[in-house]
């Protein structure tokens, strides 16, 4: 959510900040903008809209050696140029970006700020303006910086520039991810090492509570209390070309085929030959002990926890719930004697999730995150982490991220199984690479999704989505990808339960997408297509072979029952990409989304 690039070296800035910016899009895109120092003084350039856009209103003849970019996915303020990041302080000294939230900007404003002309509804703006002040009474940078971050409530990533001095940038963080980016005479600030991969892949991990100043050729990390901090580098795991679209025409479409892949890739981690999950006895003690476990997430991620309940439930015998990150904060359940927390989170940046990290710490509970970020705050934060091997995700609707996510969690179930001392009828590496199999069959067939989404969502302005068991898990997620991407009004309805009020929606012609891949509710799904097309619903069915009729749309081949998810999402998947291609949406960059949501 927003994304922010600072660079200070050697050669122009523009490029580097504008290259970057592009990178951390799909984080949000709703306005943008960059500031540029040099000898003329301070440069600024912001747009509403894309950073194509903020590309065209550049003043590409400006050269500079410093500089900062934010693109924005607004929270206070709507989107547009005012409100648009870099904000100045009034006499235009301090420019700044901000990811994060300020809580208590209006009790600074009314406090400090009472006789400064605010010009944009940002809580930011309170931060340049407040470092503005407190630079008058000091008359010391970096300790004006640090008295301003003690003020602010909330989560922060910041990048501050000072048009007196060429030398530095100023970076803080709470909250909020911000690393600094190494490189020879040069460096960078990037709340995404994914943005400046092309510069560096050597990068400091910045921490809550922590001021850095950023200069040509040295980074001073400090404390708030002005304790210096010594950290080594880590070398940044993100293949370059992993973020690039290549020849395809999105990277959601890119995703959804690197699916399989991804499986195998999940296979070879996680072999037992190769340590298998390589969990730490302590976190390997704290899942076999658990009286039950908590899984939190949030959208996609959340989907992916409830098939992950029907696995540690079915196959490790341990009773789980799964919880939204955003409620579970402020409606905690009464918790079992003995609970373990998994946190799913494809970023594992989720502000909701981490909330909700930081609360049972303190409770002393033992945590352990699935993400495909490893170092990302959800990650360190918890006891352990397991990676989800997915490879950046650049598409803000999530495929692949979601289905390594139900490999992880499957392979987590048999793992605890074991330890447990159960026996399992069920070898999840051969199931898995059955299941990527089957996946491949159904990438190759985009021609009759694509055909399918004109036939049935072309023209529709709501579709259903039913299921029974694990199927209509699989109908929230597809109901999600198809709303988010197309704007089609979706939802996902356990098959038995749609007579029971939401039936009423049902006209003429209505979508109808049912799943129909288990056994033992194959009957019972479809009577439950045949109450929707009693009153005029176009039913469009998914069935698994073996359990197929003559009038269903579409046959899944068959897997594992516990993997159907796996292959009965990708034929949704694919639904949601055409019916947004057909309909002329942003596929990868819908409206009002983020990918990675930093504030609760
Ligand atoms: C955002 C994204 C969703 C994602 C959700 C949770 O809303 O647009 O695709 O499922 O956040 O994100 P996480 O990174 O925690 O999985």
């Amino acid at each position: 959510m927003c994304g922010i690039v600072g660079f200070i070296g050697q050669n122009d800035a523009r490029d580097i900040l504008l290259n970057g910016l592009e990178k951390l899009e799909y984080r949000g895109y709703d306005s943008a903008g960059i500031a540029v120092l040099n000898d003329q003084g301070l440069h600024l350039s912001k747009v509403k809209g894309r950073i194509a856009a903020l590309r065209k209103h550049v003043d590409h003849s400006v050269q500079s050696t410093v500089g900062i970019g934010h693109t924005r996915w607004a929270t206070h303020g709507v989107p547009s140029e005012e409100n648009a990041h870099p904000h100045q302080s009034a006499s235009g000294r301090f420019t700044l970006v901000h990811n994060g939230v300020i809580e208590n900007y209006q009790e600074l404003c009314r406090e400090y700020l009472y006789d400064v002309n605010l010009k944009s509804k940002t809580d930011t703006e309170v931060i340049v303006q407040l470092m503005e002040k407190l630079a008058e009474k000091t008359q010391d940078t970096v300790e004006a910086f640090r008295q301003t971050m003690r003020l602010l409530q909330g989560s922060y990533a910041i990048a501050l520039i000072d048009r007196e001095d060429r030398d530095n940038i100023y970076a803080a963080k709470n909250k909020s991810p911000l690393l600094v980016g190494l490189g020879e005479g040069f460096n960078v600030v990037t709340s995404d090492a994914m943005a400046t991969l092309k510069v560096t892949d050597q990068y400091l991990e910045i921490y809550d509570g922590e001021i850095v100043t950023v200069s040509r050729n040295f980074v001073e990390v400090q404390q708030l209390n002005g304790t210096l901090v010594d950290r080594k580098p880590f070398t940044a795991q993100i293949d370059w070309a992993d973020t690039e679209k290549g020849t395809y025409p999105h990277f959601m479409l890119k995703e959804i085929d690197e699916q399989p892949l991804v499986m195998r890739k999940i296979i070879k981690e996680y072999q037992p030959e190769n340590n298998g999950l390589k969990l730490e006895a302590d976190i390997q003690n704290a899942i076999k002990d658990a009286d039950r476990i908590y899984i939190i997430a949030a959208g996609t991620s959340y989907h992916a926890g409830l098939i992950g309940k029907g696995f540690l439930e079915k196959m490790a015998n341990i009773p789980t719930e799964v919880h939204i990150a955003s409620e579970f904060s402020y409606h905690m359940p009464l918790l079992s004697e003995r609970p373990l927390f998994i946190f799913i989170s494809q970023s594992g940046e989720t502000a909701d999730s981490r909330a909700v990290l930081v609360k049972i710490k303190e409770m002393g509970y033992p945590a352990l995150t699935i993400t495909n970020v490893p170092g990302s705050t959800l990650s360190r934060e918890a006891d352990f982490t397991l990676n989800l091997y997915a490879g950046p995700e650049i598409a803000v609707a999530s495929t692949k991220a979601y289905t390594a996510q139900i490999a992880v969690l499957a392979i987590l179930a048999v793992d605890t199984a074991k330890a447990k001392g159960m026996e399992l009828d069920f070898a999840p590496m051969q199931e898995l690479a059955i299941a990527a199999n089957a996946m491949e069959v159904l990438t190759d067939q985009k021609n009759t999704m694509e055909e399918l989404a004109k036939d049935y969502l072309s023209a529709s302005r709501n579709a259903f989505f039913i299921g029974r068991g694990t199927d209509y898990h699989v109908c929230l997620e597809g109901a999600l990808k198809l709303k988010e991407i197309s704007y089609i009004q979706a939802e996902g309805f356990a098959g038995g339960e749609l007579k029971h009020g939401t039936i009423a929606l049902i006209e003429e012609d209505t979508p109808v997408i049912a799943l129909a891949t288990q056994e033992k509710v194959n009957y019972a799904i479809r009577g439950n297509v045949q109450e929707v097309v009693a009153r005029g619903a176009n039913d469009l069915i998914i069935s698994m072979q073996g359990l197929e009729r003559d009038t269903d749309a579409f046959v899944i081949p068959a897997v594992h029952e516990f993997l159907t998810p796996l292959v009965s999402v990708v034929p949704l998947q694919l639904l949601s990409y055409y019916a947004a291609l057909h309909r002329g949406c942003d596929v990868d960059k819908p409206r009002n989304l983020a990918k990675s949501v930093t504030v609760e």
